[in-house]
């Protein structure tokens, strides 16, 4: 099939728009609105072209066999140019004194492809002022050519219905929550807005007086400029005007560097150009990422300034006394080798143990894991999988092979139905949600959540679960049997690719829907309906947080998840599978790469003597055969005097863990406790020696996020002070205990991971350039697998199987004296204790503190306000926290977020764990409340989010646009105005 343009045939695919051919085939049309990850928008009217004769707008048109398009014939022409000349009396050109003046000015490049030289519509500025009370970015109503992309962004990719235009106002501009201030609306401050917008109507404050050579000049200066520019233009035109504006863009090259990076947030894995100036954060500006395309959440696009915080950690501190001094590397790096050697030599490898970082590189959890091994000679290794995803991994490897998400975030956007258990999805892992509000809004996606609280993604809900704590693993099982016991299941799948099928159906016995609904507090009816609409879905993917691991049966719920999915022959398709949704960014990665006690880089087992031999050739070291401590296990060895030094680097252990007040205790104990750190973190007071490291602008590696997908990271910055990248810091320390180890460049390492590690086998840094990314596992010839089980599952035999698993009651349960139960995660804003959000000032203006939300019921029975002061004390440990009240949370149910150092959720959390992994049992915990008799003000600011009214569209409705009596088509009413959707 082929389209005629401009009288050559060009190929397309069925259902590709005529502006993407177009552009394909590199033929050069006007198209200011379009972008091609919004779709059209249809407010420019550039992109106008002749389709068998007829103006048509090229976004909103698909290409059908034998179509004729004319993009430059005199009445294309006249049309496009009528078009940009309006969109030019909502714009004023002084791109020389313009920060977006960088060559990728839509606005600026079209007066160019144009040849425009005079316009026809007078430039009108509109009666409103700036608006600059967002803390990350500005609106200047003068500047804006009303496009629209912005409200479609803000309306259907991030879906947080803040932005819509008046249309029918004399002077439409974008409105906030239908007229507020930006500062004090429901904008989340994603940045989607800014990003896309094509001119200099919406910027990133940071590139404010910065980005230009001029714009950093006063207003009244620039004025006058803009003046002089305007005062010549009839004479000279725009062209003469640009071809200056260009000479000053093209010095501002050498001094604006752009540099791709890898979020270092969650485990979405979003990805961007960095632009700096120097030290200077211009923008981040996403474009190609593989998992987020233009997305970001806050914390990517404007979490940044911790990089340059002045209280980073720049030498290396030496304990002194209760205090630290200031120690050269050369002392502090022989210190550490010393009393590790002398540790080792009188009380064994053993006594040592590691953490690793799940913020750092692949290349650093690798080497963090062969100085315990091969160094040292424990396998006493792990990371902070195990204050959360450990079950997960558990659940899966239990029943499909292997311990990652099935897919890819675009399979969960392609779902018939997605199923949220555990998850505050919209705010852990902000840029996947979105992708499932677009789709739940725009493709009619269905959608059930069980969750204790109302979150965002509950609310959309067509479903939204209450089932009392920990009780997950009931119902999952529940609604297992009744699909299995009403013919529903995929029987032909079951008996194809599942093994186990009878003794698994035998284990639901106990599973009725009485006993459920009972147990749960769940109607009957919901269950029943929750189970027809997962059988009679086409697709269905199921994601779970820590909502379900971190339980006592964290990996037993997880397990029962996979069930589901199997009995439902939910595996194997693309839309199908389980999402197991990563917490940080290189959690996924840190595992993978071997920072754990009982397996090698890519789970190989290091019990298994083959295995072993591999890596004692590979290192030429003899390694030690069994598996070592979990971190879990590592604070009981501290207390009971096995564990004597240890090594972490990149985690605040002392706040994460649960039962904090245990966990520093045990910290307190040890004989030698080196931290490796960005920042004087709480655990760090816990030190003898802290070492300087950096943050990931200032290093290279790669990250390995939710879906699998493997990343590289290139350097922004030099390292501040005397930091140093982690990989060269701990190859500093193998070295003086004796190794040899000479790697240059963090692609040595992975050079040597890969032949080591079959499901990396085929990872090498020329295959990761740049935007490229791969799924594992990977093949040595370079292929990679989006969806992981396509011929097999990674079990014997190339089955699955269903793996029964029982009924446990929740830990730390409620009595009369800790009557209510206290449920934590994480905010948007903050990324968990918030060492590196909080250095942002607009995010602590926004989220200066924690709280906690208390039902209004509670506060009722209680006397409570929003801002009353209320001590929390649980069965370990107390705190103070200002209350919110919501109907976020029901009943007895409280919830913290987890975000501060002050007080932290973990002093009230259990030392219980997950049966099976030693996970800690964090959303277990019950506590008493005190009220205190104080009340301060709201603990979310009026500018925080959660206190706007967003105003829900259908998208940037152009229809109403096209009413007004001012409207009319360009290129005299020829256009056949066609609708987008
Ligand atoms: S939420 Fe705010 S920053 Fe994000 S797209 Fe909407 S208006 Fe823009
Ligand atoms: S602010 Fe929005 S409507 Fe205005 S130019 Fe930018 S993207 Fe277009
Ligand atoms: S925190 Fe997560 S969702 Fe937000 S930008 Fe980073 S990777 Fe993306
Ligand atoms: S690009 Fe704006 S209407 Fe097509």
């Amino acid at each position: 099939m082929a389209i005629i343009i401009n009288g050559k045939p060009q190929a397309f695919q069925p259902g590709e728009r005529l502006i993407d051919v177009i552009n394909r085939c590199g033929v050069e049309i006007p198209q200011v609105c379009y972008h091609p990850q919004l779709g059209p928008i249809q407010t420019c009217d550039t992109c106008m072209v002749e389709v068998d004769g007829k103006l048509e707008r090229a976004c909103a048109t698909l290409a059908a066999d034998a179509m004729k398009v004319a993009t430059s014939s005199s009445r294309t022409n006249a049309a496009q140019r009528e078009a940009f000349d309006r969109i030019l009396g909502n714009h004023l050109l002084y791109c020389t004194v313009c920060d977006n003046s960088n060559g990728n000015c839509t606005v600026h490049n079209t007066t160019k492809l144009l040849h425009v030289e005079h316009q026809e519509t007078p430039y009108k500025p509109k009666p409103y002022e700036v608006d600059m009370s967002n803390p990350f970015y500005r609106y200047d109503p003068d500047q804006c050519i009303l496009c629209g992309r912005c409200v479609e962004a803000c309306q259907n990719l991030q879906v947080n219905e803040t932005l819509s235009i008046n249309w029918e106002d004399a002077h439409p501009r974008v409105l906030w929550d239908g007229g507020a201030p930006i500062g004090e609306s429901s904008c989340v401050s994603c940045g989607h807005c800014v990003t896309v917008c094509p001119c200099n109507a919406l910027m990133e404050k940071s590139m404010l007086g910065q980005a230009g050579l001029f714009t950093s000049l006063p207003k009244r200066a620039i004025d006058g400029m803009i003046d002089v520019v305007k005062g010549v233009e009839p004479e000279l035109g725009f062209g003469s005007i640009l071809q200056i504006s260009e000479v000053e863009s093209a010095m501002r090259e050498p001094q604006i560097k752009r540099t791709k990076t890898v979020c270092t947030y969650c485990g979405v894995g979003c990805s961007f150009d960095i632009w700096t100036k120097e030290r200077h954060i211009l923008k981040v500006e996403p474009a190609h990422g593989p998992a987020n395309g233009v997305s970001t959440c806050i914390k990517g696009k404007f979490g940044w300034d911790y990089v340059n915080s002045p209280d980073r950690l720049t030498t290396p501190l030496i304990r002194e006394g209760s205090g630290f001094r200031e120690a050269s590397w050369d002392e502090a790096l022989s210190l550490v080798a010393r009393r590790f050697a002398e540790i080792k030599a009188a009380t064994g490898p053993d006594s040592l143990a590691f953490i690793s970082s799940s913020k750092c590189t692949n290349e650093e959890s690798y080497l963090m894991q062969k100085l315990a091994r091969a160094v040292i000679g424990t396998n006493n290794m792990d990371n902070c999988s195990r204050y959360c995803q450990a079950p997960a991994t558990t659940g899966l490897f239990r029943t499909v092979g292997y311990g990652g998400d099935s897919g890819s975030i675009s399979d969960i956007e392609g779902a018939g139905l997605v199923v949220i258990i555990g998850s505050n999805t919209a705010e852990s892992h902000p840029v996947l949600a979105t992708r499932v509000k677009r789709a739940h809004k725009l493709r009619g996606q269905k959608l059930i959540v069980s969750d204790l609280r109302e979150n965002e993604m509950a609310r959309r809900a067509d479903i939204f679960l209450h089932p009392r704590p920990g009780t997950d693993l009931f119902w999952l099982s529940a609604v297992t049997r009744y699909i299995l016991d009403n013919g529903l299941a995929n029987q032909a799948f079951i008996d194809k690719w599942v093994n186990n099928a009878e003794a698994y159906r035998e284990s639901l016995k106990p599973f009725t829907l009485e006993a459920t609904s009972e147990r749960c507090g769940l109607r009957i009816e919901t269950l029943t309906k929750v189970a027809r609409m997962i059988a009679e879905a086409d697709s269905v993917c199921i994601l779970w947080a820590m909502g379900v691991t971190q339980h006592v049966m964290g990996s037993d719920t997880s397990t029962a998840i996979s069930n589901l999915l199997l009995a439902t022959g939910n595996y194997m398709r693309r839309g199908t599978g389980a999402y197991p949704l990563r917490g940080h960014n290189n959690v996924q990665g840190a595992s993978d790469h071997g920072a754990m006690p009982n397996y090698f880089p890519g789970y190989q087992k290091v019990d298994d003597p083959a295995i072993r031999a591999k890596f004692e050739k590979a290192w030429d070291v003899s390694l030690p055969p069994k598996p070592g401590l979990d971190n879990h296990l590592m604070i009981d060895g501290i207390h009971d005097g096995r564990i004597k030094a240890m090594y972490v680097f990149g985690e605040e252990m002392s706040m994460v863990d649960s039962n904090a007040n245990y966990v520093a205790a045990a910290l307190k104990k040890l004989d030698f406790f080196v931290m490796q750190e960005i920042f004087f973190t709480e655990t760090c007071r816990f030190a003898d020696v802290i070492l300087p490291g950096c943050p990931s602008l200032e290093k290279e590696g790669t990250f390995t996020s939710t879906e699998r997908r493997i990343q590289r990271l290139y350097q922004v910055f030099e390292p501040l002070g005397e930091s140093r990248p982690d990989w060269k810091i701990i190859q500093e320390i193998a070295n003086r205990l004796g190794a040899e180890w000479k790697y240059e460049h963090p692609s040595q390492i992975y050079d040597e991971i890969a032949p080591l590690t079959p499901l990396m086998a085929g990872v090498t840094y020329d295959r990761l350039e740049g935007y490229k990314s791969l799924q594992w596992p990977v093949a040595e010839d370079g292929s990679d697998q989006p969806l992981l089980y396509t011929e097999q599952f990674k079990l014997p035999g190339g089955k699955a199987t269903f793996f029964p698993v029982p009924w446990t009651e929740p830990s730390d349960q409620q009595n009369n004296e800790f009557d209510l139960h206290l449920n934590n995660g994480r905010l948007l804003e903050h990324f968990h204790e918030g060492n590196m959000t909080y250095r942002t000032e607009g995010i602590r203006e926004k989220t200066p503190c924690t709280f906690v939300e208390v039902s209004p019921e509670l506060a009722t029975e209680r006397g409570i306000e929003t801002g009353s002061w209320v001590q929390l004390i649980s069965r370990y440990g107390k705190l103070r926290a200002q209350a919110v009240i919501t109907t976020r949370v029901r009943g007895k149910e409280l919830y913290m977020p987890m975000n501060s150092v002050d007080e932290p959720v973990n002093r009230l959390t259990s030392s219980y764990t997950d049966k099976v992994t030693h996970t800690p049992a964090y959303k277990e915990t019950s506590v008493q409340l005190k009220v205190l008799g104080e009340t301060g003000d709201d603990p979310l600011p009026r500018t925080n989010s959660r206190h706007g009214h967003p105003t829900p569209q259908k998208g940037v409705e152009v229809e109403r646009k096209w009413k007004r009596e001012d409207y009319h088509e360009p290129g005299n009413g020829l256009v056949q105005i066609k609708k987008a959707r």
